[in-house]
């Protein structure tokens, strides 16, 4: 099948070649640079399938103008798939399929990674000593055993984030409108939300991008969070409203922010803009305390995971092919 790759990176060229090489090179694999959206819709032309990333944008606009052009499929090369418009999709009769698991691991893992880091200030000693100073005050950390760790959300992600949490022997509280005994069984207790904010020392966020979840972490929730709490975004952005999170930053309620995600991270993250002025005032003042640490989308990074998702992505599109529907497809229920 002819496809057009959109937002193309290295990475993605690499384990997506390397996928369709090892299937037998059955699709023709177009490299685009630009993300998706309206105004590049065009650059599909000739294209029977499209393969996109986390901000590249499937709203009504876009999908129709890409079904003009002969798109039927759209094989997203992630697992959220918050930027499609599927009931848009549906009715242009496209089809979308997604990657539904190359790795929690690798997102889970750097989930932890974050919340080490920020405990133990391990972004700011880095600096310190390759400067000389060798002081010890302002990086006093807590011990993770015996501390309470809030996952909201325990689908593939947050369950390995939780049984990880659980090995450092914190107490791990959840909340998830579907319970997972296997956790339960672990010792994580479920929890209704506003009692899992009240109590956690750590609450880390894993659940999807909804209308419902949307702002979950809004001025009312960091409120009722205890002080100095230590907040992890790895999901996606607009699960925090960032400007109640920097109020809760000032007046100390949020002791710890560690976000892989920002809401308006399209057009910032997976680009070198370090020669340029960045216009994002809410992010530049993010960028400027010393308890926040802020990673660029980089969760699923992992080796592991670019070949599932090279793997997985050009399985979805064999299946299109041969059966109209995508290995992995994605429907308005998910
Ligand atoms: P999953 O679908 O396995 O699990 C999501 C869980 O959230 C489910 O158990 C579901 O019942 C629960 N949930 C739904 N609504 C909820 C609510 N209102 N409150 C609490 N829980 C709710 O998804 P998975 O694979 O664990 O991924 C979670 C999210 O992580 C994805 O939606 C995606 O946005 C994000 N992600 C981020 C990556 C990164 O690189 N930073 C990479 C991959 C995924």
């Amino acid at each position: 099948m002819d496809v057009a790759v959109f937002s193309t990176k290295p990475y993605d060229r690499a384990c997506l070649e390397a996928a369709n090489a090892a299937a037998g090179r059955p699709h023709a694999l177009r490299y685009l640079e630009p993300r998706l959206g309206p105004a590049t819709a065009v650059l599909a032309a000739g294209a029977g399938a499209i393969c996109v990333f986390v901000n590249d944008e499937l709203d009504a606009a876009t999908l129709a103008a890409l079904s003009a052009q002969g798109v039927r499929l759209v094989a997203l090369r992630c697992a959220g798939f918050n930027n499609v418009d599927l009931a848009a999709a549906a009715a242009l009769g496209i089809a979308v399929g997604r990657v539904p698991a190359y790795s929690p691991h690798a997102v889970a893992e750097h989930t932890v990674a974050l919340i080490l880091a920020l405990n133990r200030r391990i972004h700011r000693a880095y600096n310190r000593v390759r400067e000389g100073n060798f002081a010890l005050d302002g990086l006093l950390g807590f011990d993770l055993k015996d501390r309470v760790v809030g996952v909201v959300g325990t689908g593939r992600i947050g369950a390995v984030v939780a049984r990880i949490m659980l090995g450092f022997g914190c107490r791990v509280m959840a909340f998830d409108p579907v319970e997972e005994p296997g956790l339960v069984a672990a010792g994580v207790r479920y929890a209704p939300l506003p009692e899992l904010l009240a109590a956690a020392d750590i609450v880390t966020l894993h659940c999807p991008l909804t209308p419902e979840t949307r702002h979950l972490i809004d001025a009312a929730a960091v409120a009722r969070m205890r002080p100095g709490v230590m907040l992890v975004n790895t999901s996606r952005g607009a699960l925090v409203d960032t400007a109640a999170v920097i109020a809760g930053l000032k007046s100390g309620r949020i002791g710890y922010l560690g976000l892989d995600v920002y809401e308006e991270e399209a057009g910032l993250f997976f680009e070198d803009l370090s020669g340029q002025v960045i216009q994002d005032d809410v992010f530049t003042r993010l960028l400027t305390f010393p308890n926040v640490l802020v990673t660029a989308h980089q969760a699923f990074f992992t080796a592991e995971a670019l070949a599932a998702i090279g793997e997985v992505t050009i399985g979805n599109i064999s299946a299109f092919e041969a059966t109209g529907v995508p290995r992995f497809p994605v429907s308005r229920e998910g």
